[in-house]
């Protein structure tokens, strides 16, 4: 029986002023499609099974947007998280939930702000990493063929493949490298980036997690004795807060011996920040991108400019810039130093 698991309690702090605490990125409709990057990720996975099987794992104070975004959505699938723990928490929360009713619930864990071009080719992938982990205990993640030495990105070195299927077994997980370390694992080849999609049985996940993060596992196991009765929104209250902030990446992943990963290609992106949305938009002769409605750059290389509203944008002589425009907030940053806006986001 399969689950789907939406992490949506992220802020997308990378992606300030375009996102804010108040109203992060997920639930923003950062392409101009019509549709959230939440909206685009429940449609993308609904023909692999029932609403009711879908989970939102999202902060207490997203909830109502959550109900707003998904009506179709059961409104007790959405777990409400007190406070952000990061992504280990999130995902056990989940699958303690789900093992409580579900106990050989088959599971694919996902964020809710990727873009995925081919939504055919991306549902036959998932099928086939299903099919892997409702009969074997291991974890499946996707494998991206990297393009540039992203320090944003988990890293998997791919090593042999198991026979007759398009997986291999991993050699080893490296959650956000250095930029010389990613340089490289580009170079090397058999790395791919972690589209941070996990598939796995929940047997397999939980026990992973109660190996390597044994107060989580008991914190988990105290909350679950409520989960499904009057008292689990106090319980959760009360225990959640207490888990250590971690992601899953550095909790899990960089330590499990039974990971395996599919290869894939189904025009993913990670919307994780300035530089990859340019990369999506199109571009002018010289790299520069702009949503807005009267832009003009002279001089200008490799420029994203975004704004909302229907401010006059003039840029001269940039080269890798950020400019970004949201509710009274202005952001001029170079994009080599990308990562570091989330450190001004949390002073919001
Ligand atoms: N519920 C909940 N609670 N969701 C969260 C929390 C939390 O505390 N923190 C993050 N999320 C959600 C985000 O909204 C996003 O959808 C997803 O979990 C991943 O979190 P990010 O914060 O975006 O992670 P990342 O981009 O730094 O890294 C992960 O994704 C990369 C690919 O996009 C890692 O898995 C990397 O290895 C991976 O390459
Ligand atoms: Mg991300």
């Amino acid at each position: 029986e399969n689950h789907i698991v939406i992490m949506a309690g992220g802020i997308g702090s990378r992606f300030w002023p375009m996102s804010t605490p108040e109203y992060p990125k997920q639930f923003i409709d950062v392409m101009g499609c019509g549709k959230s990057l939440i909206q685009l990720t429940v449609e993308r996975f609904a023909p692999l099974c029932p609403m009711e099987n879908f989970w939102v794992v999202t902060s207490e104070k997203y909830t109502d947007i959550v109900k707003e975004q998904l009506p179709d959505l059961p409104e007790c699938n959405i777990l409400a998280e007190p406070t952000a723990r990061n992504t280990a928490p999130c995902i056990a929360y989940a699958c303690w939930k789900i093992k409580k009713q579900h106990p050989q619930a088959n599971i694919v864990v996902t964020p809710s702000d990727a873009l995925v071009i081919n939504t055919g080719e991306f549902q036959r992938v998932m099928r086939c990493a299903l099919d892997f982990t409702a009969t074997n205990n291991s974890i499946v993640t996707i494998g991206i063929k990297p393009s540039r030495p992203e320090t944003g990105y988990g890293y998997i070195q791919a090593a042999e493949q198991i026979n007759g299927t398009e997986i291999y077994k991993v050699g080893a997980f490296k959650e956000k490298p250095d930029v010389e370390t990613a340089k490289e694992y580009v170079a090397h080849g058999s790395y791919f980036w972690n589209a941070g999609i996990f598939v796995w049985n929940v047997n397999t996940i939980t026990d992973a997690i109660r190996k390597f993060t044994p107060d989580l596992a008991a914190i988990m196991d105290e909350m679950s004795r409520d989960f499904y009765t009057a008292q689990e929104a106090g319980t959760v209250e009360r225990l959640f807060p207490t888990c250590e902030k971690i992601s899953i990446d550095y909790a899990v992943m960089e330590k499990a011996e039974s990971i395996y990963t599919l290869p894939a290609e189904f025009g993913w992106s990670d919307l994780g920040s300035w530089g990859s949305l340019r990369t999506l938009l199109p571009q002018d002769e010289h790299g520069n991108a702009g949503v807005g409605n009267d832009i003009s750059l002279h001089n200008c290389h490799n420029c994203i400019v975004h704004t909302a509203g229907e401010k006059q944008v003039v840029v001269e002589g940039l080269d890798g810039y950020i400019i970004a425009e949201r509710n009274g907030a202005l952001l001029v940053c170079s994009l080599k130093e990308e990562q570091n806006i989330k450190r001004f986001t949390l002073k919001h």
